[in-house]
């Protein structure tokens, strides 16, 4: 069985931050987004990969995730030279998928505690065409949406209905055999919608109205799409309350008090501070008379002195200092500087990109 993962995508949502980096390359818990996908499928067992990108994006791809060696992987990078869909991306895929099965991963989406128990279904079951996963979601307007039968047989997917009669609704994990590929040719091949893509439940609903075989099944786990500022920050607390292991790498002075799950790097400074888990603090950080809160990700290389911060997503290199009211809610972008000069702020937000410098 393939794998196929997205990391292309417009990254509207997440802008100023997408305009120098790509999405899936945004940490969450200190990794970029994108590793979580990668992992989740080589510990189903599958290693041979397909991801695609947009046009002049294979260099940094490749800088971050070579050719899948660290994980044991093969990759072979795909180009989409325009954003046309998800079913699209299988389109483009199609010389990489062959004859086999395989499922596709959006790069964005976050399944935990993983995907195995679903491939192993797809792997075993190969009386079925495809798979559809279901999950339920308040918010299924903005998602596609599974259509049943009476009887409970799934006739159609639509996506993003205005009015669902349920709250069941479509992530970003798709099961395929070679099957799926046949949509895109001949009379009666899938067309874009309405938003210009070739949806991928196009796909799903090409299959079933030519007699293939679709089951559907549950995923029953949490499903994360962080999607959008705030969803990220969220993201970014589930994981560290999920995944942080907790470990001390450097030596840590008298003077630093440490509470609850906290996990510092290595050749890191840290003097005269309080750190409160869950934290994440990554290699050669430097933290001076500063309060780092729970829920807060904080990059290899930052130096945060003279300031306190929570539930904040800090990117390599950044530098915060002389700040004396708490930095809440932030994500701060690549090398960015964020000096204060004077103590009448109230607790700052902020949504930074990369290598900015905010004198506040
Ligand atoms: C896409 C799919 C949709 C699915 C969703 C999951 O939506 O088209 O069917 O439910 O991903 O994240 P989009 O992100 O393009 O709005």
């Amino acid at each position: 069985m393939k794998g196929l993962i997205t990391a292309g995508g417009r990254g509207t949502r997440m802008r100023p931050l997408t305009f120098s980096t790509n999405k899936h390359f945004i940490p969450l818990a200190n990794r970029p987004l994108l590793f979580y996908a990668i992992e989740e499928m080589v510990k189903a067992g599958i290693k041979d990969i397909g991801i695609n990108y947009n046009p002049g994006q294979l260099e940094e791809i490749k800088a971050v995730l070579g050719g899948g060696e660290r994980w044991g992987a093969k990759f072979t990078y795909i180009l989409q030279r325009r954003p046309l869909g998800l079913a699209h991306i299988i389109k483009v895929s199609r010389k990489f998928l062959g004859k086999e099965r395989f499922v596709m991963h959006l790069g964005d989406n976050i399944f935990f505690p993983g995907i195995k128990s679903l491939v192993d279904e797809f792997r075993k079951n190969k009386r079925i065409n495809a798979l559809l996963v279901i999950i339920h979601h308040p918010e299924n307007r903005r998602m596609g949406v599974p259509y049943f039968d009476k009887k409970g047989n799934l006739r159609e997917v639509v996506e993003k209905p205005e009015n669902p009669p349920h709250d069941w609704a479509v992530p970003g994990l798709y099961f395929f055999d070679h099957h799926a590929l046949e949509c895109f040719e001949g009379k009666g091949a899938i067309s874009p919608s309405a938003r210009g893509e070739l949806e991928i439940v196009s796909v799903y609903n090409w299959l079933l109205n030519h007699g293939y075989k679709v089951a559907v099944k549950e995923f029953k786990g949490t499903w994360k799409d962080p999607g959008k500022f705030a969803d990220w920050l969220t993201a970014n607390q589930f994981l560290l309350d999920k995944l942080l292991e907790p470990k001390i790498l450097s030596p840590v002075e008298e003077t630093v008090q440490i509470e609850g799950r906290v996990r510092i790097g290595r050749q890191c400074q840290i003097e005269n501070s309080l750190i409160r888990g869950p934290v994440i603090i990554g290699n050669r950080v430097r933290v001076k008379n500063s309060f780092i809160g729970p829920y807060s990700s904080i990059g290899d290389d930052c130096e945060i002195i003279n300031a306190k911060i929570e539930n904040s997503v800090l990117m390599e290199g950044v530098v915060v200092k002389n700040i004396p009211k708490p930095l809440d809610s932030c994500l701060i972008g690549k090398e960015s500087v964020v000096e204060g000069n004077h103590h009448s702020l109230k607790t700052i937000g902020l949504f930074v990109g990369n290598q900015c410098v905010l004198k506040l």
